[in-house]
């Protein structure tokens, strides 16, 4: 079995989906997690971003040992100044420089002929090699630049030193066939070629980046580039998991497998869901709730024959468990413990003695508690990072021939209580309005999506908002056995992030141009 390497751009392209924003803590606690899945190379950020970007790619330095770590930078002298000042305590570092080299971006972003894009990215990587061993070469829009041109790129970036020279498809563009052609003609026809590792890099934009992205391992690229849950920019980046499972399960077509643990596939998924605030559709590929269910009575029937009728991956091999009784209201401490190891979680003592509290209550309200159930109090009261704004309380009146009155009370960090009412034309809205009265905060809803953790009345509803203040937006994150306070959590978690963001960019010096 061939070994394809996985780069994961999470924390960079990933961060560049809208209304995402991750703190520093959120991108180790991410990075953390992608070194138990098992991820070859972490791209951490895009250091020139701000200063506030360079202290995030240090701190997440500091906890990655058994992966390389990238940074992006543009061929410029102050960008490569940037990553060697982001990378300083890296264990493995690599500098990860682009350029574009299409005919649309030469002319109408760059404003440079070919000999200019040859020159500035040939002189880029030798400065880089100067602070950095490993150095891996993007030619941004690899997919719409003439092969020749593609071909005399590719060698000279083997020429002046890049390690990997990854040929991305930047906007979606590309179809399988002539993506993975794009692939063979480099592999024939450019010397040295066997001296460097190849990569490719997919996006979304016409939902072809997971096929592009086998056609081009198909065609011998060493290293795919993909994101968790495929997040990124506009349609996203090529879905991580999607690649792996789909080498793993046809490794009979592929020859070739990565080494991640796929059993954090799941876990790593939800990780990435909370904390950037965007949720994952349940019909999604591997990773949505509805990837392992059986609806119609002709498959549950043959999935009770045998279950490879109608399943090719099982839930456990991403580490997703089936939906299980797992505990009830008299479950102790001891018990939730186990189950909590089982789940794949660690906790201190402390995050322990909350997680068991708020287990309580649910036990309280809910009296079958599932795996998932488990899963989504984990992720909702574990988060860390600052809490501008809680909700203390909240009260809703509710009455088809009546106006829906909301009243809450929210606690600032400070401790001081803030309380307002409002109607509104719904539930929702009457509490929505009256959390902009009491915090003085409008913003507006740009997205709202629900969805039920399990089955049954009494099941927990899990909420997705998405939140515009002018050029900013934030997503937030809200579960409850109550859907309007699911909603009313969601809503300030967003408003949270809009908050903190608003704090990092005063603190932040110069313009954020991210490729
Ligand atoms: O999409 C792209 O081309 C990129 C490069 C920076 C690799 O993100
Ligand atoms: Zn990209």
């Amino acid at each position: 079995m061939r070994k394809i390497y996985v780069f994961d751009t999470t924390l960079r392209d990933g961060e560049q989906s809208p209304g995402v924003s991750l703190t520093t803590e959120e991108k180790v606690e991410i990075a953390i997690q992608l070194q138990k899945l098992g991820i070859d190379r972490i791209e951490a950020g895009f250091a020139a971003a701000s200063p506030g970007e360079i202290e995030s790619i240090r701190a997440v330095s500091r906890q990655v040992k058994n992966a390389t770590l990238l940074s992006l930078a543009r061929c410029h002298v102050k960008d490569i100044d940037a990553v060697v000042e982001a990378l300083r305590d890296a264990e493995d570092p690599c500098l990860h420089l682009v350029l574009a080299t299409s005919p649309i971006h030469r002319e109408h972003k760059l404003h440079m002929d070919k000999a200019k894009i040859l020159e500035t990215a040939a002189s880029a990587i030798r400065y880089g090699r100067k602070f950095f061993s490993k150095v891996e070469f993007s030619a941004e829009d690899a997919s719409r630049t003439e092969i020749d041109f593609l071909c005399e790129v590719t060698k000279m970036a083997i020429d002046a030193g890049a390690c990997v020279v990854n040929l991305p498809d930047t906007v979606g563009f590309a179809t399988p066939e002539q993506f993975g052609n794009m692939f063979k003609m480099i592999k024939s026809s450019v010397p040295g070629i066997e001296k460097i590792q190849l990569s490719t890099h997919c996006h979304d934009d016409l939902g072809m980046a997971t096929a592009n992205t086998l056609a081009a391992i198909a065609n011998g690229v060493d290293q795919f580039e993909g994101t968790i849950n495929g997040i990124g920019e506009r349609a996203g980046n090529t879905c991580l998991e999607e690649v792996a499972l789909a080498l793993e399960t046809r490794s009979d077509y592929y020859g070739a497998k990565t080494s991640l643990n796929l059993s954090e596939i799941y876990r790593t998924s939800r990780m990435v869901s909370k904390l950037t605030g965007m949720s994952v559709p349940g019909n999604k590929a591997i990773v949505g709730v509805n990837a392992f269910a059986h609806e119609s009575g002709i498959h549950q029937d043959g999935m009770l024959k045998n279950r490879s009728t109608y399943e090719i991956i099982t839930p456990e091999t991403i580490g997703a468990s089936s939906s299980k009784l797992v505990l009830g209201k008299h479950s102790g401490r001891h018990a939730f413990k186990e189950k909590l190891i089982d789940l794949g979680y660690e906790l201190n003592e402390e995050q322990l003695n909350i997680a068991f509290s708020k287990f309580k209550v649910l036990a309280d309200r809910k009296k079958n508690i599932l795996s998932e159930d488990i899963r989504a109090l984990l992720d909702e009261n574990m988060a860390e990072g600052p809490k501008p704004l809680t909700l203390d309380n909240i009260q809703v009146s509710y009455g088809n021939k009546t106006m829906p009155t909301a009243a809450v009370r929210i606690m600032k960090e400070n401790g001081d209580m803030v309380e307002e009412a409002a109607v509104g034309n719904g539930s929702v809205d009457a509490v929505y309005q009256a959390i902009a009265k009491a915090t003085g905060i409008i913003a507006e809803l740009e997205d709202y999506t629900i969805h039920s953790v399990t089955h049954g009345t009494d099941a927990q509803g899990e909420v997705h908002v998405v939140l515009r203040q002018g050029e900013a937006s934030a997503s937030g994150r809200g579960v409850s056995t109550d859907i309007i306070e699911a909603s009313a959590k969601a809503y300030l978690e967003a408003m949270n992030r809009l908050i903190s963001r608003q704090d990092r960019e005063k603190r932040r010096e110069g313009n954020i141009v991210i490729y």
